[in-house]
């Protein structure tokens, strides 16, 4: 019996195998996200790791398809287990920094790098070749060597193929909905239901994940069984309304979009899993970084309306394009960059990595988790054409319905908290007349919601950075070999505990920088450094 499985593909007997055989837990590694999805039900999904494919898959209709999915499954309940792994910096081929930005947190990294996340795109994974980089990786990760082993189930001669198209007949009259776009205060399914069959050219959806999050109106931590119950009639009366040959495309933490999936393939057809990396600080042991968006269609999908960059508008374009992964953004470099006529920038692929959650205040309104602007763009421009009806069921403070004013489609927005749905419609007037609803607001002049169940702090102005507090301590720990206790700080630190007390949440935080190297942006004195 072997502690630790690897299987490419899936599909058949050797899965059966492979979970049989094994003691603690087993991971699945396929090329095509949906030839695995069915078969998850005896085991606990830990983890969805996006891994960079060696060869992406081109398709003329759409964009190209960058990852494999190697899902982390176990036997036991509680949290996976494995160790604790940094992977290595990045770095810009152009000014040779780190393609990260880490902000003004830089002494709380460490200088071999970084907590490694759930989307890997360091290292690739050849469908055709060898795969002992990820091997590798998994030794690294679950701690191999020499206490455990790990045993490759390499099935991919042996499978093809292995789901069907579920493929549903549609009444394919499509309906015209009157030409006029509207933000409805009310419950998602009973709007839904008053909307014609095939009347809609895209749906997106960004519910409620039900984590307990912090909004207006509504309970986010019911039965998870209840939730997806409830996930189901939504998702059913979107795809009912959409028109054949169109998208919808739904947003959701990658275990609950395994869920999504199992109901959608029996209405519709699958369309992408588009990876999302959203995150840029390590939160945990291996960060979740990424969001699933689950894009289905209605029969035959039509050629992608992003495809062709020649009639777009530029914000259009903009949406369209990114920069290359290996180039930083660093507005000097970005400068350095056009002056060189260097060709940094590609047309979107499936995976995401250039659009940042909204962490700043500033450009906020006040609900807990509004989506960034570039995000809605991308999703608009990508699956329609001007003067298109989207629809959002879960429009919030109008993301998704503003950022379709501003490229010209049409709009139909749900949103059941009357606060929200007020601030939408509020935003949607200033646009109408010509303020940006995006733009920068002073932080002081309202309550701006954060994402998380805990109250924001109001800002603090400190005696001293608490940069400096983190390096003062680090600064003992080097002189005393140890990390200090607080008995041990109130007697060494040239500032008073207070500030410590008072500036951080826990001793943890206190000692953050202590507990870490430090890292430095550029190439060159990282690797004198390292000498
Ligand atoms: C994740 S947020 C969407 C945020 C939105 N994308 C934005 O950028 O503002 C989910 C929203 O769904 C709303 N909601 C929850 N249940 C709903 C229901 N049954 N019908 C309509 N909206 C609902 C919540 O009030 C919340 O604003």
């Amino acid at each position: 019996m072997c502690h630790l499985g690897l299987m490419i593909s899936c599909g058949c007997q050797m899965y059966r195998m492979a979970s049989r055989t094994t003691k603690k837990f087993y991971l699945l590694c396929i090329h095509k996200t949906r030839d695995l999805l069915p078969q998850l039900d005896t085991v606990h999904l830990k983890l969805w790791i996006a891994i960079s494919l060696n060869k992406p898959i081109e398709n003329e209709n759409y964009i190209q398809q960058e990852h494999a999915a190697l899902l982390v499954l176990t036997k036991y309940k509680d949290g996976l287990r494995h160790t604790k792994t940094r992977i290595g910096y990045s770095y810009c081929p152009t000014c040779d920094k780190t393609t990260k930005d880490y902000g003004g947190k830089k002494h709380l990294y460490h200088q071999f790098g970084t907590i490694i996340s759930d989307v890997w795109r360091d290292i690739k994974f050849d469908y055709d070749g060898d795969v002992s980089t990820i091997t590798q990786r998994l030794k690294d990760l679950f701690g191999v060597e020499p206490y455990n082993s790990i045993t490759v189930y390499d099935e991919r001669i042996n499978v093809a193929n292995t789901i069907k198209s579920n493929f549903k007949k549609y009444n394919k009259k499509e309906n015209e909905l009157p030409d006029k776009s509207l933000l409805l205060h009310g419950d998602c399914l009973t709007e839904l239901r008053k909307i014609p069959d095939n009347s809609i050219d895209f749906g997106f959806a960004d519910p409620p994940y039900n984590l307990n999050k912090n909004y207006e109106n509504w309970n986010d931590g019911i039965d998870i069984l209840k939730y997806f119950e409830w996930c189901d009639s939504w998702l059913y009366e979107l795809s009912r309304i959409l028109k054949p040959g169109r998208t919808i495309a739904i947003l959701n933490i990658p275990q609950w979009c395994v869920r999504h999936f199992k109901y959608l393939i029996t209405i519709l057809d699958y369309q992408d899993w588009i990876v999302w990396e959203g995150l840029s600080m390590p939160v945990r042991m291996i960060m979740p970084s990424h969001y699933s968006i689950l894009c289905f269609t209605k029969g035959k999908p039509r050629k992608l309306p992003g495809l062709n960059l020649n009639d777009k508008s530029s914000l259009e374009m903009k949406s369209l394009t990114t920069f290359k992964e290996d180039f930083c953004s660093r507005p000097a470099c970005i400068k350095n960059r056009r002056s060189q006529n260097i060709k940094d920038t590609q047309v979107v692929s499936n995976v995401w990595y250039d659009i940042h959650r909204l962490k700043h205040n500033s450009r906020r309104a006040d609900h807990p988790c509004q989506l960034p602007p570039s995000f809605m763009n991308r999703l608009i421009s990508l699956f329609t054409y001007e003067n298109e009806f989207i629809l959002d069921p879960f429009n919030g403070v109008g993301t998704s319905t503003l950022c379709a004013q501003q490229l010209n489609r049409k709009f139909i927005g749900i949103e059941l908290s009357e606060y929200y749905h007020d601030i939408a419609s509020k935003r949607h007037l200033e646009l109408s007349n010509g303020i940006d609803p995006f733009r920068k607001i002073d932080s002081n002049s309202s309550e701006k919601a954060k994402n998380s169940p805990v109250n924001r702090l109001i800002k603090q102005k400190y005696e001293v950075s608490k940069k400096v507090l983190q390096l003062e301590i680090k600064r003992i720990a080097n002189e005393i070999g140890h990390i200090p206790t607080k008995k041990e700080a109130t007697i060494l630190s040239a500032y008073p505990i207070e500030y410590f007390e008072n500036y951080f949440i826990s001793w943890g935080e206190v000692t953050a920088a202590a507990r870490t190297t430090g890292m430095t942006e550029n190439k060159i004195n990282y690797l004198q450094h390292k000498l």
